[in-house]
């Protein structure tokens, strides 16, 4: 049974496409069939996976308008397990173009109807705004992950956020849940980002994932090579972390599932996931468009780290402190202690 979550969160610069790219890329890694729908007019997904997105003439926004059927836009990334519905620029034309279509917030869903089922997981990308692209988004998925940035104000406008997903549950989708909050750009170094910690999982009791990704410049030079933080260096502590938020969000899922009684999503180990893969890659009937952008001319890409050397990064991953009562700030504020060591 196929499972369609959207990444949203309108505040911008949090980690949506990051996630989505690296944890598609970490449960096709395990065997699972996975579709990345770019909701993004900024394309980051698409390139991020190879796809130029913004040169397309077929994508989010010509499926969306009903111009081309899902089949003639979709295609594979350079990441093999991962199909793309990829975007550009064009997309954020929809915003405007779709209001005066009938149903307009359930044209994502009714494209999709067909095509479901040929994916284990979709994960869609949404732009940083509540817009009628993430109100499509939401009224197509099953539930939606929120990625938390670890900083000031990271809860700030979440009230939003949240007060929008109630109002697609009463009106368009009865059926969305919140899949999980992800805390991104963590530092355990900082009490500022243990107090974002506590703070959500007060508020979101229960449904933050004890796996936190660490800041890792690994996973911010990935997509300047056009692939995910996995493929790029696989032992980095971001492409550690979000192979351990794959194997937690399975594990949730399946729990949540067996409370239900639905059919778990059959999950193949890393050895059967990987001879599954270079199957499917042998039986590719066409070469990979692969558009990997190249580094700037000058700059060498850069060096990946040798065995033992350590990163500048926080290496952590794990579980933050745990859960309190009530939110009480919409905002933390970092100790004077922190900001001292930052200026
Ligand atoms: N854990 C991390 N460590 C270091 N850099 C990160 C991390 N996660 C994301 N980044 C970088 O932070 C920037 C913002 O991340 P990303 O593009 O994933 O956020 P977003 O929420 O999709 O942004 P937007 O709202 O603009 O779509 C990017 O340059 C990305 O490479
Ligand atoms: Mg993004």
């Amino acid at each position: 049974m196929s499972r369609f979550v959207a990444i949203a969160n309108q505040k911008g610069g949090v980690g949506k496409t990051t996630t989505t790219i690296n944890l598609a890329a970490s449960l096709a890694r395990l065997g699972h069939r996975i579709l990345v729908l770019d909701m993004d007019p900024q394309g980051n997904s698409s390139s991020g996976l190879g796809i130029q997105g913004n040169h397309s003439k077929k994508g989010v926004y010509e499926v969306l308008l009903g111009q081309i059927a899902f089949d003639e836009a979709v295609c594979p990334s350079v990441f093999p397990g991962i199909d793309v519905l990829p975007s550009g620029q064009k997309l954020s034309g929809a915003e405007v173009e779709l209001v005066s279509f009938l149903e307009r917030e359930k044209i994502l869903s009714n494209a999709l109807l067909l095509v479901r089922e040929r994916y284990d997981f979709i994960f869609a990308d949404c732009p940083p705004s509540l817009g009628l692209l993430t109100i499509n988004t939401l009224t197509a998925a099953d539930s939606v992950l929120i990625p938390i940035q670890s900083e000031y104000y990271a809860l700030e406008g979440l009230t939003q956020l949240l007060n929008t997903i109630q109002l697609v549950q009463r009106s368009l989708n009865r059926e969305l849940e919140i899949e999980g909050i992800l805390l991104t750009m963590f530092d355990a170094r900082l009490n500022l980002s243990q107090q974002v910690a506590d703070e959500a999982r007060k508020f979101f009791e229960g449904r933050v994932y004890d796996t936190y990704i660490p800041r890792n410049v690994r996973l911010s030079e990935a997509p300047s090579f056009g692939i995910p933080a996995i493929q790029y260096d696989e032992e980095s502590s971001g492409s550690r972390s979000y192979l351990a938020l794959a194997d937690e969000f399975l594990s949730r899922r399946q729990k949540a599932e067996s409370e239900t009684g639905q059919a778990p999503v059959e999950t193949l180990s890393e050895d059967e996931g990987r001879s599954r893969l270079s199957e499917a890659v042998a039986h590719q009937p066409t070469p990979l468009p692969v558009s990997t952008p190249k580094p700037p001319e000058g700059v060498p890409p850069p060096a990946r780290p040798s065995e033992g050397e350590a990163e500048v990064e926080n290496e952590n991953s794990g579980s933050p402190s745990p859960a309190g009562e009530e939110i009480q700030t919409n905002h933390v504020q970092p100790t004077k202690e922190e900001v001292v060591n930052h200026e």
